[in-house]
């Protein structure tokens, strides 16, 4: 087979590069070990930012999310005793939407942009220093392929071949001392935005995906078993950190559909490129998620690429396919920054200085024009060229 894009995985990023360099008028076939329905079943991110929201909408990917999708004004930052509301619109002019990443993927899905192989194994890429890079896969029959590609996007997440084949010159990485046990809860949300809560106990958020689903986190020591918090427990341990009681507020429990342990760290490998295989999403940097940027930042990689790679491949100028990696790392690191900020002011490390001087950048974060509006514009978002 022969197309112009070669795209491994069909993530949001993968999905999304395919989406725009049709548009653009460029081909792309993209190779996906997992089945459909798996992708599109994956519990991830939840939180839209302005940016990726005008972004959708500008290539048709905006009715579904306008209609089911709900618009959130800012979120709530609470200490024990305090509950805060920072209005980003009001601070940094912009709101952030909640919709989940499954629902971005089905969106994708049903836009039939994408020519995608699912199902493929022994995924290889080849050559990807010469101007015929391709990649070689088993299909979902059994059947030997090879794909040659002018240009291999590699979208292929943190676990995918990619990241190594682009044999990065430098790799930053900060593994964090907790984890977050994460629910799906089928219970209407006990807040009408989100709450990032400080406790003695450790993090908790209360988030949400519709009218009708919540999804809540609480942090918990690397190596947790889920087996060791059944419902109860978890429910409990949710109202006690988020203040259950407090001023008259109640959480309210429910059939918990999933839960599952997620690590946190911060990752970034660069150059995002080699060569023809140029870098996207998690497969070049991951954040922790408490600044909602996972799912944003791969969006704002693969708007940079599509328009570098249309320019490359269909009129010949490669000034931004050249300069993409150094473009998208400003944001990615503008995101890691926020992220590790985000994680480091919320989780308790059980060091009683740690936490005096998280309590009183909360205390400057909720109280002055300044601190608020600082979180305010990196939690709404940069503009995609930042
Ligand atoms: P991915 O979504 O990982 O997609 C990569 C794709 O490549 C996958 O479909 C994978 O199957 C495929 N692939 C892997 N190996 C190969 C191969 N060899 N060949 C072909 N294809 C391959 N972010 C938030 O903001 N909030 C959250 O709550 C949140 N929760 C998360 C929970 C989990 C468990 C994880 C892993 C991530 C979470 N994130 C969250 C981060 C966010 O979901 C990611 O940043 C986002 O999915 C990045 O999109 P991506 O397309 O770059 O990578
Ligand atoms: C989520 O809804 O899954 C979510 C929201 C905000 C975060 C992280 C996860 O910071």
């Amino acid at each position: 087979m022969r197309t112009q894009v070669a795209v491994i995985g069909a993530g949001p990023a993968g999905l999304l590069l395919a989406h725009l360099l049709h548009r653009g008028g460029v081909d792309a076939v993209v190779i996906e070990t997992r089945s459909q329905e798996y992708v599109a079943a994956r519990i991830r991110a939840g939180i839209l930012e302005s940016s990726s929201v005008e972004l959708l909408e500008s290539v048709g990917l905006g009715a579904r999310l306008r209609a089911e999708g709900h618009e959130h004004r800012g979120i709530y930052l609470q200490m024990p005793g305090e509950r805060h509301h920072l209005d980003f619109v009001d601070l940094a002019g912009r709101s952030v939407w909640v919709y989940g990443q499954t629902e971005v993927q089905k969106d994708l899905v049903a836009a039939g942009t994408a020519v995608v192989h699912y199902e493929a194994g022994e995924v290889q890429l080849h050559d990807v220093e010469t101007e015929r890079p391709y990649v070689t896969f088993v299909d979902a029959a059994g059947r030997a392929q090879r794909l040659d590609a002018d240009v291999i996007a590699g979208c292929d997440g943190s676990f995918g071949p990619s990241r190594a084949v682009a044999a990065p010159a430098q790799r930053f990485e900060r593994v964090y001392p907790y984890s977050w046990l994460g629910i799906l809860a089928d219970v209407a949300p006990s807040t009408d935005e989100l709450i990032y809560a400080w406790h003695p106990d450790g993090f908790a958020l209360h988030s949400m995906r519709s009218e009708t689903v919540s999804r809540l986190y609480l942090q918990v020591p690397n190596g947790t078993d889920p087996a060791d918090w059944p419902d109860d427990r978890i429910w409990a341990e949710l109202a006690t950190r988020l203040g259950h009681g407090q001023d008259g507020w109640k959480l309210t429990p429910g059939p918990i559909t999933d839960k599952s342990v997620l690590p946190m760290r911060s990752y970034v490998q660069t150059p995002m490129r080699r060569g023809r295989l140029f870098l996207a999403g998690d497969a070049a940097h991951i954040v922790p998620p408490t600044g909602a940027k996972g799912l944003n930042l791969a969006i704002a990689d693969v708007a940079l690429l599509s328009r570098a790679l249309v320019a490359l491949l269909r009129e010949h100028d490669p000034r931004p396919a050249d300069s993409y990696s150094d473009d998208a790392l400003r944001r990615v690191w503008r995101c890691t920054h926020f992220s590790w900020w985000m994680t480091t002011m919320l989780h308790t490390s059980g060091d009683e200085f740690d936490a005096q001087l998280q309590l009183s950048q909360l205390r400057w974060v909720t109280t002055s024009a300044a601190g608020a509006t600082g979180l305010a514009e990196n939690y709404a978002g940069l503009p995609i060229g930042f």
